[in-house]
């Protein structure tokens, strides 16, 4: 099997071909048009010049893919939603363009479930065995899935959702409040690596003392809620909380007042934050479902912290016997290109969704 594959639902301009055999996906052939540098300077996606831009790129980037690997697809298959609009109407316009002059089908996928299934590329099927436990976490969407059933008979629960921010987006915007550059993501996780290493020795006391992050994860811990309330959304997470920490930190301490050693800290503290929720969330979800298989996926599973401590934790957890049964395997794409958005997650699910039926 072998399907062309376009993504345009946000800023990336994405075509790849995808194949499966045996068991396994692999993604020969990525072009790619990343609009990051094109977005900068508004500080985040701006719709109308991310349309225009799909528009002015798509058709080159299929000359790179080279018309004897598109003519050899078996299928065409494009993100129909969620996403932005206009953007989405590119990729889809130009996939039924394609559908109906090569006589080819055309599949339009969920680009959630591409994230879903991005652990798939280049691994067997058979080492990510099901149950799964699926975060995605990106700039748009922030949500917990438990996958169940067969390839054939797939069973897709959604079990947790962000009640506010995406966890992403949460990074965007505190970078953005730090002067940082976008996508706030890497930028904070590296300014964060930067602070473990200025200060693995010594001590650093931030010249901003007395505040500190309230690390509200949503358990009854400083949240004023009914116990109802809080029992309703013990798979949910919230990360404007955190947001507005460094907000009302900013406002006490304008950042021009800040040294660097301060920003680096915040950035610390706070991708400190957004991880502990996260893995909070997963391992509430663990004593709820057996799983087999974790899978991090969306831009913020490039997040090394996230991928390290919660390997950690599960370790920990398993070895403790603080969570009983089978210790399932931590799982995100294999590459990093493959977290953020990107076609050949969006081939994979093309392909499952040919060959298995409907996979949501
Ligand atoms: O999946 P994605 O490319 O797009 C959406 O579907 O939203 O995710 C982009 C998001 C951005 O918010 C970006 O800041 C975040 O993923 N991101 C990261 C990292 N790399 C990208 N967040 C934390 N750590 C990273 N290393
Ligand atoms: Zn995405």
């Amino acid at each position: 099997m072998k399907t062309l594959a376009i993504e345009t639902s946000c800023d990336d301009t994405s075509l790849g071909i995808v194949t499966y055999d045996q068991g396994v996906f692999t993604n020969p052939v990525l072009c790619a048009y990343s609009q990051i540098t094109d977005h900068q300077p508004y500080g985040g996606v701006v719709p109308e010049v991310a349309y225009r831009l799909h528009e002015e790129k798509i058709l080159s980037l299929l000359d790179q893919i080279g018309w004897d690997e598109i003519m050899s697809c078996d299928s065409i298959t494009v993100t129909l939603e969620p996403g932005l609009p206009g953007s989405l109407v590119v990729g889809n316009a130009v996939a039924s363009m394609l559908g109906n002059f090569l006589n080819k089908p055309i599949i339009r996928v969920n680009h959630i479930d591409g994230h879903i299934f991005s652990i798939l590329l280049d691994r067997s099927i058979d080492n990510c065995p099901f149950p799964w436990l699926i975060l995605t976490a990106s700039g748009g969407h922030n949500e917990m899935y438990i996958i169940s059933g067969t390839m054939e008979d797939l069973v897709i629960k959604k079990i947790g959702y962000s009640l506010d921010d995406a966890a992403g987006e949460s990074f965007d915007k505190v970078a953005r409040m730090l002067g940082g550059s976008y996508p706030g993501g890497p930028w904070i996780s590296q300014m964060a690596q930067l602070y473990q290493e200025r200060h693995m020795q010594s001590d650093f006391t931030p010249t901003l003392d007395a505040i500190h992050f309230k690390r509200i994860l949503l358990d009854g811990k400083g949240v004023n809620k009914p116990q109802s309330e809080i029992d309703a959304h013990i798979f949910d997470f919230s990360f404007s909380g955190m947001k507005s920490q460094v907000y009302q930190l900013l406002t006490k301490h304008p950042l021009d007042s800040l040294s660097q050693d301060d920003i680096l800290w915040i950035c610390h503290e706070f991708q400190e934050c957004v991880t502990d929720m996260l893995i909070q969330k997963i391992l509430r979800g663990l004593e709820h479902y057996s799983v087999q298989t974790i899978g991090l996926v969306g831009g913020v599973s490039a997040n090394d912290r996230l991928y390290d401590k919660l390997t950690t934790m599960i370790e920990e957890q398993y070895d403790t016997h603080t969570l009983v049964g089978e210790k399932p395997t931590v799982l995100r794409p294999v590459k990093k290109v493959y977290s953020t958005d990107n076609a050949a997650m969006i081939g994979v699910v093309g392909i499952l969704k040919k060959t298995y039926s409907e996979c949501s």
